[in-house]
């Protein structure tokens, strides 16, 4: 198997991290890969938060009354931020970076894991953008997509296997 298809296999969403922090080349190589995703017409219609305060971490760890706990583990985190006035593909546009940010993580040898924020609500019925909003000052115009949690992996997860790959999906020529 070749490197890249090795990297693809491999990165399984992480919810366990150990107190390891990161280096800033790591941080800035994460985010880099962000910055450096493609977007329709070149648009760039998103804006990152980057996290590393543990307070920070575990505040966003409750932005979710499910789903969202295991940032409070994580070492770092990227809040993805779309704007919608910018460009209609905001969300593919944000789940690109995203998605990038996680792979180039698993090349660095680092657990992530996205945690959903578009829609979602907090224990109190909040919404995330609201919550988002009032912790980190993010302005009215953006919408939360997601945020990415990073760290150095502190759980067996095995990569993806050929002999489970759903090939029936797959449908050759047409439906
Ligand atoms: C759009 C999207 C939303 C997700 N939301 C969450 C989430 O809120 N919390 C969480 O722990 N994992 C979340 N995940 C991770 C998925 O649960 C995970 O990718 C899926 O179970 C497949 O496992 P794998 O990443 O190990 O391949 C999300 C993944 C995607 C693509």
């Amino acid at each position: 198997m070749d490197k890249f298809s090795n990297l693809i296999a491999t990165r399984r969403s992480m919810r366990k991290f150990t107190t390891e922090k990161l280096t800033e080349e790591q941080k800035r190589t994460i985010l880099r890969a962000a910055l450096i995703s493609p977007t329709a017409k070149n648009n760039r219609g998103w804006e990152f938060i980057a996290v590393d305060d543990p307070a920070t971490l575990e505040a966003l760890s409750k932005s979710r009354e499910m789903g969202s706990g295991f940032l409070a583990e994580a070492v770092f985190a990227v809040v993805v931020l779309g704007d919608p006035s910018k460009t209609d593909c905001w969300v593919e546009d944000c789940s690109i970076a995203a998605i990038d940010m996680q792979l180039q993580a698993e090349d660095l040898g680092l657990g992530s894991c996205w945690c959903h924020q578009r829609g979602r609500f907090g224990a109190d019925g909040k919404s995330t953008k609201q919550y988002l909003t009032e912790l980190l000052g993010v302005p009215e115009q953006y919408e939360p997509l997601c945020i990415v949690g990073f760290g150095y992996k502190n759980m067996d997860r095995k990569p993806y296997e050929d002999d489970k790959i759903e090939w029936t999906k797959v449908h050759q020529g047409k439906f």
